[in-house]
């Protein structure tokens, strides 16, 4: 099922990234969110197997560390522990706005621990990510798969103007079905 190709109209991922700064200052007060560290990836693993059901081994984490760090960023609370992450890829793909070949920013994984939601470090995450994905890796689209039941990620996607371009059945290992989302970039 096709939702839709032509371009949405999005908000700048400038405006999306100081918003998110605003955000946090306001809700999040003492947390940082910064580039992962290698010595990260530890306490990404262990958020990773207990938000999410998709677990990966640990070369999977340490690949993309290693091959796109500059768009993998971690949120610390006041105290110095890591409560989330998020991660991406960026890959060379047919676009969903353009017919051409594009840089795709790909946000493989993000996860806040629960007792650390709805302070905006999702959405700041994300704004880092999507402000990486372009002045660092000049990508043109980012694109992600999301669980059809799962309405918090989906309205953050939404919030950060990306559109649900298609269905991907059974698409889980548990056979639920995901939403393609993407958006053009900046
Ligand atoms: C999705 C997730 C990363 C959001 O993190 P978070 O830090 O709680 O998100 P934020 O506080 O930055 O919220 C940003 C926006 O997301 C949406 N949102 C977040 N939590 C929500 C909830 N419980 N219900 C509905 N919308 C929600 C809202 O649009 C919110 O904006 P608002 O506060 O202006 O309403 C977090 O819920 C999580 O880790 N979930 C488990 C892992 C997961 O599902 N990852 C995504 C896989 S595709």
């Amino acid at each position: 099922m096709i939702f839709r190709k032509e371009k949405p109209v999005v908000p700048a991922v400038n405006t999306i990234f100081e918003n998110a700064l605003a955000v946090l200052g306001k809700e999040a007060q003492g947390y940082t969110i910064r580039p992962a560290r290698m010595e990260d990836i530890e306490s990404v693993i262990r958020i990773n197997r207990e938000a999410l059901p998709e677990n990966y081994p640990r070369a999977f984490f340490e690949d993309l560390f290693n091959s796109y760090g500059k768009s993998f960023f971690v949120a610390e609370a006041p105290g110095g522990e890591v409560v989330g992450y998020v991660m991406c890829r960026v890959e060379y793909k047919p676009g969903f706005f353009k017919t051409l070949l594009v840089k795709s920013g790909h946000i493989v994984s993000i996860a806040v621990l629960k007792e650390h939601r709805g302070r905006g470090l999702g959405l700041g995450l994300m704004a880092h990510a999507l402000k990486s994905l372009y002045e660092n890796y000049g990508c043109s689209e980012t694109y992600l798969e999301v669980r059809v039941s799962n309405t918090p990620a989906i309205n953050l996607y939404e919030k950060l103007g990306y559109v649900k371009i298609r269905v991907e059945k059974q698409y889980y290992l548990d056979g639920e079905d995901a939403y393609i989302m993407a958006r053009p970039l900046p």
